[in-house]
């Protein structure tokens, strides 16, 4: 089978590395401008642009049997146009609700599935104590504003947390389609990250604990400590809502606070996450493997794990020597040319308890990452 991957990141990289055991072949599609280095190698690279023929892109991609996505900023006409030549999964409305912070929160809301309060289309001045949606419950500082587009990594957010704040960013910013959002004093960050297969069949990871700096995952442990089982079935439970309600297929991950034995849903990325990169090595399948399986309707793997697990991001770092890697952790390096703040590779640590992973992982950061 040939498949075809829209982006050329290393989630494009990671999902090629995965699906060619399988005996699955690949190609990629690079759109104006994009480093394609991560997938060098992997299959045909073939360039595309606004007004290029369709039909020739689908040759040049080897006829493709499926196209995927790794990003959320997919060109919806893009995807929608491939439909003509073969299947597409996830299917491009999922991509337009989850690409637009609106529209994923309208979703949610026509779902049921608490989120954090916002406005929508209105000046941080006027949103605050503004009634917000979707319950009408009144905003206060700190708020975050969030383009509702083009965000990943924290870029294209901005955290208002007194009335000078409030002044500058409206001073600047274009409200014609961004939220403000209430700031939510968190107790923890998690992430459910789940596969929905075309047969429909739904398999869930274990929910994961996440760690941002500055708005970027820094890392990931899995599962989540302390985390009630109630909790954990209200989790898996509101992704299959939200999956079924998008007939989606393949993997998707939904990033939710923890407020006091509550959940709310942060976001939704329609596609493999960063933080189920540990399932490389801390799962009987894969996340890159099991969205692969979903979408060529190969039965789902085990999503169960032993022992537990975690992932630290390599941001904006040379590449580590191989020399710190300890029994039980693997180097995930991306082939991307070293700049601040770019994610560049990962770690991914085993053990069989919290306690002794976390030793390795700080063993890891104080020998490799600090300066
Ligand atoms: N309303 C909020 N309250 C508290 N923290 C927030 C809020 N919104 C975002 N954050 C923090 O910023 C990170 C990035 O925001 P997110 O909305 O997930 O955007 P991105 O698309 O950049 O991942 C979150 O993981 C969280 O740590
Ligand atoms: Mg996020």
């Amino acid at each position: 089978m040939h498949i075809a991957i829209v982006g050329c990141g290393q989630l494009s990289r990671m999902l090629a590395l995965a699906g060619i055991p399988l005996g699955f072949s690949f190609s990629f599609i690079a759109e104006e401008g994009e480093d394609s280095r991560c997938v060098e190698g992997l299959g045909t690279i073939s360039h595309w642009q606004p007004g290029l023929a369709i039909g020739d892109l689908y040759q040049t991609l080897g006829k493709p049997d499926i196209i995927t996505v790794e990003k959320e900023q997919v060109d919806i006409a893009l995807v929608t146009a491939l439909q003509e030549y073969c299947p597409v999964y996830p299917n491009p409305d999922a991509f337009r609700t989850c690409q637009h912070r609106y529209r994923e929160k309208q979703m949610l809301d026509s779902l049921g599935i608490p989120c954090s309060p916002y406005t929508y289309r209105q000046s941080a001045q006027r949103s605050i104590n503004a009634l917000s949606l979707p319950l009408s419950l009144p905003l206060s500082l700190p708020v975050v504003a969030k383009s509702c587009s083009e965000g990943y990594d924290g870029k294209n957010q901005w955290v208002l947390k007194n009335a000078q704040d409030v002044a500058e960013y409206d001073q600047w910013a274009n409200e014609e389609d961004h939220i403000i959002e209430q700031w939510i004093p968190f107790d923890k960050e998690v992430s459910q990250i789940s596969v929905r297969g075309l047969n429909k069949e739904i398999h869930h990871y274990p929910l994961t604990e996440n760690q941002h700096q500055q708005g970027i995952l820094k890392q990931s442990i899995a599962p989540a400590i302390d985390i009630p089982t109630e909790l954990v079935k209200t989790a898996q439970d509101t992704i299959s809502k939200i999956m079924e309600s998008l007939d989606y297929v393949g993997i998707m991950a939904m990033e939710c606070f923890v407020v006091e034995h509550n959940l709310l849903v942060n976001e939704l990325a329609p596609r493999v996450h960063n933080s189920g990169h540990w399932t490389q090595s801390g799962s009987h399948t894969c996340q890159f493997e099991n969205h692969l399986r979903a979408i060529s309707g190969t039965p789902l793997g085990s999503t169960g794990s032993g022992g537990v697990s975690g992932m630290i991001n390599l941001i904006g770092t040379n590449k580590p020597s191989l020399d710190v890697l300890s029994p039980h952790s693997t180097l995930h390096w991306y082939n991307k040319s070293v700049r601040d703040g770019r994610k560049l590779g990962h770690i991914n640590f085993t053990d069989n308890n919290y306690e002794s992973l976390h030793r390795q992982m700080s063993a890891f950061t104080q020998t490799a990452l600090t300066p």
